[in-house]
């Protein structure tokens, strides 16, 4: 079975995505969105994301992609090749019944999952943090623009935002 691939992620003017391994801004809406997003879904994440978070997040069926043998946490599924973790995500995503799969970062599992990616929701984060973790050069070309919904700064988001939601074109 084939099953869309779908990409979220949240970058600042400079291509910042985070910072010694956390998030770097307060955006209320922005966890919303992503909540509503991955609801009921299979979530694809680096181990590095998954640490930051800290724990599975209910509601989803969280795939942490790492090298170690000895990794485990309570709650999640665990891969050790992209290859072995996109199946995963297939079988969970054909028992939860779910549309698509979704890669929630970080870097490193961008640029790897970015080439497979039929759909990406990014928040267009309108500040320029320092950070550590930027989110990889990609082809604008190879995707439409198919919404796009500015947002002001307010008492629980931090910064003026877009939410950007990109489709593939072509093959
Ligand atoms: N703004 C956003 O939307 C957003 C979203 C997510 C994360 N982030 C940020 O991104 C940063 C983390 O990104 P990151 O690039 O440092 O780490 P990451 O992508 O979360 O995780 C990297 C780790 O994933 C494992 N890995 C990667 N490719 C693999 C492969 N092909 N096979 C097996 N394992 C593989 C390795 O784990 P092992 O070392 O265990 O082998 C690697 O160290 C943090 O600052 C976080 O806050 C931001």
């Amino acid at each position: 079975m084939s099953l869309p691939v779908f990409v979220l992620a949240a970058i600042a003017d400079n291509g910042v995505i985070g910072d010694d391994n956390r998030l770097i801004w307060q955006l209320s809406s922005d966890l919303k969105r992503f909540r509503q997003l991955t609801l009921g879904h299979p979530m694809l994440m680096g181990r590095k994301t998954f640490q930051s978070i800290g724990k599975a997040l209910p509601g989803r069926e969280t795939v942490v992609l790492t090298r170690d043998p000895g990794f485990a946490a309570e709650g999640v599924h665990v891969a050790h090749t992209l290859a072995g973790a996109l199946d995963l995500c297939r079988d969970l995503a054909g028992a939860m019944q779910a549309s698509g799969i979704a890669v929630v970062g970080g870097a490193e599992i961008y640029a790897q999952t970015l080439p497979l990616a039929e759909r990406l929701h990014l928040t267009e984060v309108h500040a320029s943090p320092h950070g550590d973790a930027f989110f990889p050069v990609w082809d604008k070309s190879r995707f439409k623009v198919i919404s796009k919904d500015d947002f002001s700064s307010g008492p629980r988001d931090q910064y003026a935002y877009s939410f950007v939601d990109y489709q593939r074109v072509g093959t």
